[in-house]
């Protein structure tokens, strides 16, 4: 099996030339085009371009791969978008993000709104163009479509998810309704980056996509379920962001709900239904496996 650590450096180092690339091109005026840059390319641990990327693996080589690196690409500038929108002050009023203040403490709120709204349509025009294609025909517009539409829903469960979420902060609601909010908020852009990548090689009816649908939607869920524990357990210094905040500004968590420790075996339990969930696809899904073990013991 790769390591995590080759699977993740090989990531990251495709990803961020691929933005850096992406950010060169649209010319935006100062100081966009430097919030935008704040925004994206300082840190982030790349989990969606990874999860595009394992997923393309299916079959190797992909014959699109162009659109697979279009995908991680858009993905993640919705995810940078919705980082920028939810630390805002009318949102989580948060003031330090992937270990560098927020977008709007660098920026201004006014500029860090404008980030965000640019960074959506940035993501579509990406899935929509030609770049990363070596060939100027490779485009396939049915691929396209189908990862717009992916991208398009996703974003907006996650806006549904976001309204949620802010509406319970104080409130006591059930485990049903914060699982509801949970797959919403962050599990559907998760789930998105693997069926965006899937979608390029996989008919929408096959039981392979069905299997990675059922696998996203668990390290999806796992990946807030996690997130919820990290701000607990997690130092601000190794988090990268502020720790304690959801306890101190009464947000609805796992932890909250079911206490710390059965929050942690639920977490343990999704990962391991993600990974029986792979089973069918034997060793050509390594690196996706490495990925969850990742996930498992991330530390922030
Ligand atoms: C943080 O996501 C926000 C959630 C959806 C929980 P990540 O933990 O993936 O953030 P970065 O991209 O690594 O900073
Ligand atoms: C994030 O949830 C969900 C998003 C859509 C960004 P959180 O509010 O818990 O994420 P962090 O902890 O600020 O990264
Ligand atoms: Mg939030
Ligand atoms: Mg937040
Ligand atoms: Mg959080």
């Amino acid at each position: 099996m790769p390591s995590v650590f080759d699977v993740l450096h090989t990531t990251q180092k495709q990803i961020q030339n691929d933005l850096a690339e992406v950010l060169q091109i649209f010319e935006l005026p100062e100081p966009l085009q430097r919030a935008v840059h704040h925004s994206v390319m300082l840190g982030g641990k790349r989990i969606r371009p990874a999860l595009c990327y394992a997923v393309a693996k299916i079959t190797t080589p992909n014959m699109h791969w162009s659109a697979v690196r279009r995908a991680a690409v858009a993905v993640e500038l919705i995810h940078c978008y919705s980082l920028v929108h939810d630390d805002l002050p009318c949102m989580d009023n948060d003031a330090l993000r992937r270990g560098q203040p927020t977008c709007h403490i660098a920026f201004g709120e006014d500029t860090a709104l404008l980030a965000g709204d640019v960074l959506q349509s940035m993501a579509y025009e990406v899935l929509t163009s030609q770049i990363f294609d070596e060939d100027a025909s490779a485009l396939s517009e049915t691929i396209a479509l189908k990862q717009v539409r992916l991208l398009a829903q996703a974003s907006s469960a996650m806006v549904s998810g976001q309204v949620l979420d802010l509406q319970a902060e104080g409130m006591c609601i059930d485990q049903q309704m914060l699982e509801k909010i949970h797959k919403n908020k962050t599990g559907a852009l998760i789930q998105a980056a693997v069926e965006m990548s899937a979608v390029t090689q996989l008919e929408s009816s096959s039981q392979q996509m069905q299997a990675l649908k059922t696998f996203a939607q668990a390290i999806g869920l796992a990946f807030q379920v996690q997130d919820d524990i990290l701000d607990i357990t997690a130092e601000t210094a190794v988090l990268g962001k502020t720790a304690g905040k959801d306890v101190q500004v009464d947000k609805s968590t796992y932890p909250a709900l079911m206490g710390l420790e059965p929050a942690q075996q639920y977490a343990t339990q999704l990962h391991e239904q993600a990974l029986s969930a792979l089973e069918i696809f034997g060793n050509s899904v390594q690196d996706l496996h490495a990925i969850t073990q990742f996930l498992w013991q991330r530390q922030n």
